[in-house]
């Protein structure tokens, strides 16, 4: 089982998955990291990993349909079984998730269905909700959307500011999407 990592930005939860990977934690090959932005930072952490990187942008195929079409291609050229989405910012197409049933998950920093979209951490701390949280999922063609596999409550305290709310909402995900992917992973294989 080969699972690769799409990510568009920082990496702090790649870095939290191939931590857990070279302690032999999980099962499956990571065959590679992708991202949509050729200077993310998650890029530099895989290489300082040494986990190959692959990069393009939409610009550079024309748009959204010869982008995804490309990625598609590559994921197949490198018979990747397994998606993990770690702050992938983009919607994947309808062609993309048909390749991969019931093989793409993501991580999103709030009790979906609460609060969905690019800022899911500032949305629930600027709502006033006294709890929000994380959550882990099966990808369909929503934003956000697709069947639950875990979720994890955090309380926003009286004092809380939405840095500190960050910190906890990142911590959370370090821990909880290595234990799912080593669930899932260990059932895939
Ligand atoms: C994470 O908080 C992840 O839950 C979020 O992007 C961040 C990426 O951080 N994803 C979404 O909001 C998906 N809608 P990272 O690059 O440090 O892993």
């Amino acid at each position: 089982m080969r699972f690769a990592i799409l990510a568009s930005g920082n990496g702090s939860n790649f870095e939290a998955i191939v931590t857990a990977y070279e302690a032999g934690d999980l099962h499956g090959e990571l065959a590679l990291v992708f991202s949509d932005k050729p200077d993310a930072y998650v890029l530099h952490r895989a290489k300082e990993h040494k986990v190959p990187t692959k990069t393009f942008t939409v610009k550079e195929h024309g748009g959204k349909a010869g982008y995804e079409k490309a990625l598609l291609q590559m994921l197949k050229d490198e018979q990747i079984d397994y998606l993990v989405l770690a702050g992938y910012m983009r919607i994947l197409g309808e062609e993309l998730i048909a390749a991969f049933p019931e093989g793409i998950v993501n991580i999103h920093p709030s009790l979906l269905p609460s609060f969905p979209g690019l800022h899911g951490i500032k949305d629930a701390f600027e709502y006033g909700v006294k709890i929000t949280g994380v959550t882990v999922h099966f990808v369909d063609k929503g934003v956000d959307t697709g069947p639950i596999i875990a979720q994890e409550a955090v309380t926003i305290d009286e004092n809380e500011t939405l840095d500190s709310l960050e910190i906890k909402i990142h911590q959370v995900e370090h821990k909880l999407y290595p234990a799912v992917l080593k669930r899932l992973f260990a059932e895939a294989e």
